[in-house]
């Protein structure tokens, strides 16, 4: 489909001329919006939650409008600095101290940012997970990372394998339990003791501030680690790119257990003292129609899979809501189809603006700019202060239209500083000083980008990464099954499906009741997103001689493609 192009429309953008900003940037001229300029103290709870608790006029602002289906709250920026102070008190009085990994397991809730912020604010570094999580994943992440501490919430207990996690010294339980064992710490009666006085850690903006684990084609989840530092990047773009003003309300849609979730559901509102809005729940079309108009959203930040949904409710579910409010829309996490930006223009009479990056790369990268004209099917251009490009195997760079892999030129504030315990993996990452990001993409003659696919394995479903690795390793753990290969099988509404082709072990027949055995094994054990939606049992599973499962050439026989070259096919 050829979709017109769409120009910017009038408005007081805050980033107005993208081309001037670019020339003269330097990011040392963020760095005077935080106070840390002068003080040369930092910390990001600091500069998100407390330095507006302490400013008279945003101290009683709405920081975070909370909302689930059978829970409805409004807190402040000064009841979040003063319920994180708290929270920090409690993790001191257990000994957690900076650099400790405290990892948070549980929905959305006010109690997640309280806690949230209380880790930051002793230096320590948070690690969110998403609640869907199964005992596998939890087990990897919280084993990986050495969490000491973990808050999660009682009826999630049960995913959390303590006798294999000797390093996790205390669980803080948010809700009710019975639970008698000094390895527990209550949550309310904790916070209702503790005091709400506290001496933040300043740290360093080089300091570890999260850790977010996300997959690769090999391996288990990589722990991504980021610093203080980011706060440049996620300032810069919450003005530039989310065009955030001081009366805005802002959603982000994205769990915490996402990057998204952190970078821009958290710290680019609060950073300037934005009204937050955050919806727990399911998603259903009214259920989100129903919350912008409930909070008179101005600016919201979604991914494409949902949008998808909402094309699919059709135009009626949105003229049952009044959406006058809504300015400006985002969309992120997979590409986003040119059919769905023509309906927002019909649907909203707004444009949807595509933005690019990874976990990463902590913070956005590659974007549409409200002041800019959209080519829908297109990331758009680099912000200011980065630098993007296209090269080849070897790191050289490719001239316009041309495919290969997209490329960052290394050191942008928000990048990750390392893989936790795999240094090398980190390295891997770069090479000739470009940070090569695995996504095959081409750039135009006029610096537009172009996303066309995964350079490797990773697959893509409904917006969440999901590694083959990860869900073969799953899948083989069941009793029935021999070998596995996992691919992403293109889909039209989550984008890509997981299939699974297995082969079974001796005295096991095929059955649809074996079948779903299988999967509900991989969704109660791993996570229900990362569960194949096909499975196909198949005599052998394609390897090179190296015994490594061949997923390219599944895929082409399930595409119906050619197999290109099967030279290093095992016999
Ligand atoms: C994909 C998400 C097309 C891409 C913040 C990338 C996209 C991976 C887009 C990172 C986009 C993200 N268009 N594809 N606008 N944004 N992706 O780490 O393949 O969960 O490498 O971070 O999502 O996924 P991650």
């Amino acid at each position: 489909m050829d979709v017109q192009r769409i120009p910017a429309r009038e408005g007081n953008y805050n980033l107005k001329d993208y081309e001037k900003t670019r020339q003269n940037f330097s990011w040392d001229e963020v760095k005077k919006n935080f106070s840390w300029n002068e003080t040369g103290k930092v910390n990001m709870a600091y500069e998100a939650v407390d330095r507006h608790a302490a400013d008279p006029n945003k101290k009683d602002r709405v920081a975070l409008y909370y909302s689930s289906p059978d829970r409805e709250e409004e807190v402040t920026f000064g009841q979040l600095s003063k319920q994180s102070n708290k929270f920090a008190n409690v993790l001191k009085k257990y000994d957690v101290k900076k650099g400790d990994r405290v990892f948070l397991f549980m929905q959305r809730s006010p109690e997640f940012y309280n806690a949230f912020f209380g880790i930051l604010k002793l230096g320590a570094i948070a690690g969110p997970l998403f609640e869907a999580f199964m005992e596998q994943a939890v087990r990897d992440r919280l084993q990986d990372s050495e969490a000491s501490v973990l808050i999660t919430t009682p009826d999630l207990l049960y995913r959390v394998p303590q006798e294999d996690l000797p390093d996790l010294k205390k669980i803080i339980l948010v809700g009710d339990h019975n639970e008698s064992s000094d390895k527990y710490i209550d949550y309310k009666k904790e916070m209702a003791e503790a005091s709400a006085e506290l001496a933040i850690e300043w740290v360093d903006l080089e300091d570890g501030m999260l850790i977010h684990y996300t997959s690769g084609s090999t391996g288990k989840p990589k722990g991504v680690y980021h610093v203080h530092n980011a706060m440049i990047q996620h300032y810069a773009t919450a003005k530039w790119v989310l065009d955030l003003k001081d009366n805005d309300v802002y959603w982000c849609t994205a769990d915490p257990g996402w990057v998204t979730g952190t970078s821009y559901g958290i710290f680019a509102p609060w950073l300037l003292g934005v009204s937050n809005v955050v919806r727990g729940g399911r998603f259903t079309p009214d259920d989100w129609y129903g919350t912008l108009a409930k909070y008179k959203v101005t600016v919201w930040y979604t991914a494409p899979t949902a949008l998808r949904k909402l094309v699919s409710a059709g135009e009626e579910a949105v003229k049952r809501h009044d959406l006058s409010s809504l300015r400006h829309l985002m969309s992120v996490g997979e590409p986003l189809n040119p059919e769905v930006v023509s309906w927002g223009l019909k649907a909203f009479d707004l444009r949807i603006h595509d933005t690019w990056w990874m976990t990463e790369t902590g913070a956005q990268l590659i974007v549409n700019f409200p002041s800019q004209e959209i080519r829908p099917g297109s990331m758009g251009k680099p912000i200011p202060g980065i630098e993007a490009t296209i090269v080849d195997n070897e790191g050289n760079e490719l001239p316009p239209n041309q495919m290969g892999n997209l490329a960052i030129k290394e050191g942008w504030p928000a990048m990750m500083r390392t893989i936790w315990n795999r240094p090398e993996k980190f390295e891997s990452y770069f090479i000739n000083g470009w940070y090569v990001s695995g996504d095959s993409a081409y750039k135009d003659e006029d610096g537009y980008f172009w996303f066309q696919g995964r350079l490797d394995d990773v697959i893509n479903t409904s917006g969440e990464r999901v590694g083959p690795f990860e869900v073969e390793s799953k899948l083989i753990e069941h009793d029935a099954v021999a070998e596995a290969g996992v691919i992403g099988k293109p889909d039209p509404e989550r984008g890509e499906i997981i299939k699974a082709f297995i082969t079974l072990n001796d005295g096991y027949e095929k059955s649809d009741e074996l079948l779903e055995d299988i999967r509900q094994f991989v969704k109660t054990g791993l996570a229900g997103h990362a569960a194949p939606r096909e499975m196909e049992i198949r005599d052998s599973i394609p390897k090179t001689r190296s015994g490594k499962i061949m997923r390219r050439l599944l895929k082409s026989w399930e595409l119906g493609l050619p197999t290109g070259d099967t030279s290093t096919l095992e016999e």
